[in-house]
C-alpha cells in the first residue's frame, strides 16, 4: 500500500438521476448525463494506517462525525474487499465546494476517493470499473471520474459506468444562492419519492427518452435542444420532488427567479437554460461567447462563477499541491505514519 492523493471536480447532470433500481449496487433506474465542472474541486489523500483499528475521516481540516466516517468507511470495505486486504485508511478531504449545499459535493468526493483509494490499496482499475467503483460511494460520481460531458448507463453492477460522450462546447454559470447544508439528503429524498410519489414511474420512462434525445443533441452540437432538454427535465425532477408525501422543495423564492431572468434573457437573444440539483442554487448553461454578459444580468441573485467542462478524476504526483497533514494525523495516532 502506499499513500496517494487524488482530485476530482463535481459534476451538474444536465439529464438528472433521482431513483435508485439497486440501493446497495446504487444501479440508477434511469441513465443521466452531466457536465463534470472545471472547479470547485475535492483533492482527497489517502494514508496506508495498518495498525489504527478503524478509518479516520478529516474533512476540510476537522475530524468527521460517526455518520460522515461510516459511509467513507462502508465504501471502503468495498474497497478492501476488491483488494483483499483489510487495512485501515486515513482519508484527509479538502473541498473547494460548500458541502451538502446541492453542489454534488458527494459527487467530487466519492470521485476523488475512489480513484485516490484504488491507488493506494494498489487495484489496477481501468477508466470504467473505476466509474463502478466511484457509483458504490454516491451515484452521480461515477460521472465525475471521466472528463466533460458525460453519460451515466443505467444497468447491472457491470454494465451502470459513466464515459465521456461527444457535445459541444458550453459554459455553465454557478448561481449559489445559499450555502447552508439541504435539511434532506438525496438518497432520504430518491427513497421517499420512489415509494409516495404517484408519478415516479411516468419519470423513469420519460428520463429514458429525454436521456437519448440528449445524447443525439450533443452529438449533433445542437445546444438549442441540449438546453430545452435540460430545463425542462430539472422542472420536471422538482415537480416530481414536491409530489412526495410529505413534500420536499429544494428550490426557493431565489431559485424560481432565477428561472424566471434566464427565460427573459432568452427572449432578449441570449439562449440559455437552467437547472438545479437537490438544493436551492442554479446552474445556467450558456454558449460561450454570452456567459459573461449573463453571469453579470444574473449576479445580483448570488454569487455567480461562470465554469467550464472541466477534467475527469485524477492522481495528483509529489510535484502536485498536496493539502497538508492535520487533525486527523494525531487522531489516527502511529498507525497513520505507517
Ligand atoms: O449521487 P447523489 O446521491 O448525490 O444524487 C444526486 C442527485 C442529483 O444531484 C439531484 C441529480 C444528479 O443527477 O446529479
Amino acid at each position: 500500500m502506499r499513500t496517494t492523493t487524488a482530485r476530482a471536480y463535481p459534476n451538474i447532470a444536465l439529464v438528472k438521476y433521482w431513483g435508485k433500481a439497486d440501493e446497495e449496487l446504487i444501479l440508477p433506474a434511469a441513465g443521466s448525463l452531466s457536465l463534470t465542472l472545471d472547479h470547485f474541486e475535492t483533492t482527497t489523500t489517502v494514508v496506508p494506517a495498518p495498525d489504527a483499528s478503524s478509518d479516520v475521516l478529516e474533512l476540510d481540516g476537522t475530524l468527521a462525525d460517526a455518520g460522515q466516517t461510516d459511509r467513507i468507511s462502508t465504501f471502503l470495505d468495498h474497497v478492501r474487499a476488491l483488494a483483499g486486504r483489510d487495512d485501515r485508511v486515513l482519508v484527509r478531504s479538502r473541498n473547494s465546494v460548500p458541502t451538502g449545499a446541492g453542489l454534488a459535493s458527494s459527487a467530487s468526493g466519492f470521485a476523488a476517493l475512489a480513484t485516490a483509494a484504488a491507488a493506494a490499496f494498489d487495484l489496477d482499475l481501468n477508466a470504467r470499473d473505476l466509474s463502478r467503483l466511484a457509483r458504490r460511494g454516491s451515484g452521480s460520481a461515477c460521472r465525475s471520474i471521466p472528463d466533460g460531458i458525460a453519460v451515466w448507463h443505467a444497468g447491472d453492477d457491470a454494465s451502470s459506468f459513466a464515459e465521456t460522450v461527444p457535445a459541444p462546447d458550453m459554459r455553465m454559470i454557478i448561481v449559489t444562492v445559499n450555502r447552508a447544508r439541504k435539511a434532506v439528503s438525496s438518497r432520504e429524498a430518491m427513497r421517499l419519492t420512489a415509494a409516495t410519489s404517484p408519478f415516479y414511474s411516468g419519470w423513469v420512462s420519460s428520463t429514458e427518452d429525454y436521456l437519448e434525445q440528449m445524447v443525439a443533441a450533443c452529438a449533433a452540437g445542437d445546444f438549442t435542444r441540449i438546453g430545452e432538454i435540460t430545463e425542462s427535465h430539472a422542472l420536471r425532477m422538482h415537480g416530481l420532488i414536491q409530489s412526495t408525501v410529505p413534500p420536499i422543495r429544494f428550490l426557493n423564492p431565489t431559485s424560481h427567479a432565477i428561472f424566471d431572468a434566464v427565460a427573459e434573457a432568452r427572449e432578449n437573444g441570449i439562449e440559455a437554460y437552467s437547472t438545479a440539483d437537490a438544493g436551492p442554487n442554479v446552474a445556467v448553461i450558456v454558449r460561450p461567447h454570452d456567459a459573461e454578459a449573463l453571469a453579470e444580468k444574473l449576479s445580483g441573485f448570488g454569487d455567480v462563477r461562470v465554469v467550464g467542462p472541466g477534467p475527469g478524476a485524477h492522481l495528483l504526483t509529489a510535484d502536485d499541491e498536496v493539502p497538508p497533514a492535520d487533525a486527523a494525523t494525531t487522531a489516527a495516532g502511529e498507525g497513520s505514519r505507517a
